[in-house]
């Protein structure tokens, strides 16, 4: 393993002011986005929706990384430059999420398993030829009564680790991401405990397996209430449950936490990150890695019409904006309504 070459691609992908959009929806996801603009997911409509976002001027400044799925990195632009070139060629890192969904975790009720080890070593070599420079993994863990359980746990973050040993192996920065769901009526102590069980087993197995920290990037859940919890914790609160959690059991030796959204608005999702830079005293890039936080405004500006996507593009320019400003904790809600 290029030990060097990881970590220069790990700390460009964070480099200040950057983070990660995340677009890498499976068909069952993407066709979901685009039913909510009332659009049939269509190859042309996923192509040329991506197309939008990959072309947006400017927003590499913000973006050093996009996370691809198997379809998109072998699109093309109307012009025939393939996505990881047109992505390269503009000073962002072509990624693949290599994950192939969760099942119900057997015997387990409630809890589920991550797919895609069997014949991923293969995988990765091809994606290497397309011009991937890094990837993902996401495991994902429900909060419920008895759940999860120790060896919901283990088998996951073993999953993950198994994972990201095969990526350092073929040359490619993995993206390790265990969520915690916004799901339920728990407390944000509920999930401050949960992510922490979560994160302890990831870093255990990591290391177990040998994984090089620098070479790696974090993407975890921010600490939150649950969506239908009844008390709702305030920025404040979130920013700090969620350093305290990080700070426990992340080594310093990872470059860089990339946050994913997990259902909070484009507005939430940009506050949060910004009031926990805003703190500082930690040791990584807290950065982000936004799905639909980075694009829900975009797509719905969008709606699948061609004479929309310069307005869309600016959507998704000032999105990406105001998140690289919430990396420096310059982010404050009345920017949501300022020429920015
Ligand atoms: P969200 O930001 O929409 O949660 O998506 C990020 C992601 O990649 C989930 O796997």
């Amino acid at each position: 393993m290029d030990r060097q070459k990881l970590e220069s691609v790990a700390q460009a992908i964070v480099a200040p002011g950057k983070g990660v959009l995340a677009a890498d929806e499976s068909f069952p996801t993407i066709e979901k986005r685009l039913k909510s603009i009332n659009l049939e997911s269509t190859e042309e409509y996923r192509r040329g929706y991506r197309e939008l976002l990959f072309t947006t001027d400017g927003v590499e400044e913000f973006i050093g990384g996009v996370i691809t799925f198997d379809e998109t990195m072998r699109h093309e632009t109307v012009d025939g430059i393939p996505f990881p070139e047109l992505l390269t060629s503009r000073g962002i890192y072509p990624g693949i999420k290599v994950d192939k969904g969760t099942r119900d975790l057997a015997l387990y009720p409630g809890e589920k398993f991550t797919q895609g080890l069997d014949g991923l070593r293969e995988r990765l070599a091809e994606y290497v030829e397309l011009g991937a420079a890094f990837t993902k993994w996401r495991t994902v863990y429900t909060i419920g009564k008895d759940i999860p359980t120790e060896y919901g746990y283990n088998a996951n973050a073993a999953s993950l680790a198994q994972y990201a040993a095969l990526c350092q192996e073929a040359g490619l920065v993995p993206i390790v991401e265990p969520e915690v769901l916004m799901d339920g009526d728990h407390t944000i102590e509920r999930c401050e405990e949960v992510t922490t069980y979560a994160l302890e087993a990831v870093f255990a197995e990591l290391f177990a397996a040998g994984v090089s920290l620098e070479g790696m990037l974090l993407k975890p859940n921010m600490i939150l209430s649950g969506k239908d919890c009844s008390v709702q914790a305030g920025v404040q609160e979130i920013a700090e449950a969620t350093i305290r959690v990080l700070k426990r059991t992340v080594p310093s030796a990872v470059p860089g936490i990339v946050f994913l959204s997990g259902g909070q608005t484009p507005a939430q999702a940009t506050e949060n990150l910004s009031a926990m830079n805003a703190i500082g005293g930690f040791p990584w890039q807290m950065s982000f890695s936004y799905g639909r936080a980075l694009q829900e405004e975009t797509l719905n500006s969008w709606l699948g019409k061609s004479e929309n996507v310069p307005e869309a593009q600016n959507v998704f320019y000032r999105r990406a904006k105001l998140n690289s400003l919430a990396r420096y904790g310059e982010y404050t809600p009345e920017l949501e309504t300022a020429a920015v």
